[in-house]
């Protein structure tokens, strides 16, 4: 018996870093995933190196800001008979100071890595109620927790932690678990973009890296790894939960 055998796991940010990896480590466990992404081209490989190995994966194109794309990709759970497990997981990076963000930054922002969130919570949740039971597992950032070069990527990602705790603490009654887990740097696309961004890459890595204890970053797998204890029956009593996966960078 896999750990999520049958389960209807909707998976957002599936192209690319940790959606990808969590996607092919649900569907070994047995998932049938609904992947989210808005890159067509990303979401679709995702999905066929899934089936070429006898995993279930169907892919939606979709902008998590966009609320009519959010409601488009919750047919496509609802179809499967509803979904078991979410992962809220796509996400940009704002890599602008305070001075420098304008408005149009701070929207993007807010509606990509914070009001995206929200609505799949809000269509997770119809669906999970009426299966008496799920799981929400939000994707925040140690940006969340602590503070960063990136003021309005720390405030998006502040909100999915109390976003979190409210709906644990709401939903609870129905059986549906909200955890969030908080990443340090995870070898990803995005981090190789947010630290070309700012000038000399192995100096920027050196300079980095001096505050993680374990002396490297992370792997999207070992995020994925955090997601699946998450969804999984061993962490049946784990509600409102922030999980911090960093390497040690929020403990010194
Ligand atoms: N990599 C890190 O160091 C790190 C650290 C902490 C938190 N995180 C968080 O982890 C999550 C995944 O990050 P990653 O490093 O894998 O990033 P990534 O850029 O490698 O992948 C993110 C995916 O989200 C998709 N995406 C972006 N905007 C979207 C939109 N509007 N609609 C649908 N999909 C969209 C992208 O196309 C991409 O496939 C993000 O929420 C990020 O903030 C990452």
């Amino acid at each position: 018996m896999k750990r999520l055998d049958g389960k209807v796991v909707l998976i957002t940010g599936v192209a690319a870093g940790i959606g990808r990896a969590t996607a092919n480590l649900f569907a070994k466990e047995g998932a049938r995933i609904v992947g989210a992404d808005i890159d067509e081209e990303g979401g679709k490989s995702i999905a066929e190196k899934i089936q070429a190995f006898g995993g279930s994966m169907t892919f939606v194109k979709t902008d998590v800001s966009y609320e009519p794309d959010i409601k488009a990709l919750f047919e496509a759970t609802s179809e499967l008979g509803g979904v078991d497990i979410l992962f809220n997981n796509a996400g940009i990076e704002v890599a602008k100071g305070l001075l420098e963000t304008t408005e149009e930054d701070w929207d993007r922002n807010v509606n990509v890595n914070l009001k995206s969130v929200f609505f799949c919570c809000k269509y997770a949740v119809q669906q999970m109620k009426e299966k008496g039971k799920g799981v929400i597992i939000n994707n925040s950032s140690v940006a969340g927790l602590v503070g960063s070069f990136s003021p309005a990527y720390s405030a998006a990602k502040g909100g999915i932690i109390a976003l979190t705790k409210a709906l644990a603490t709401d939903f609870g009654q129905h059986n549906i678990r909200v955890n969030c887990i908080c990443p340090g740097a995870i070898e990803t696309p995005m981090l190789e973009r947010v630290i070309e961004e700012q000038g000399n890459p192995s100096d920027v890595r050196a300079r980095r890296l001096k505050n993680y204890p374990l002396g490297r970053f992370g792997y999207p797998d070992e995020v994925a790894q955090t997601a699946l204890f998450l969804a999984s029956e061993e962490s049946t009593f784990v509600t409102g939960a922030t999980i911090v996966v960093d390497g040690g960078f929020t403990a010194k």
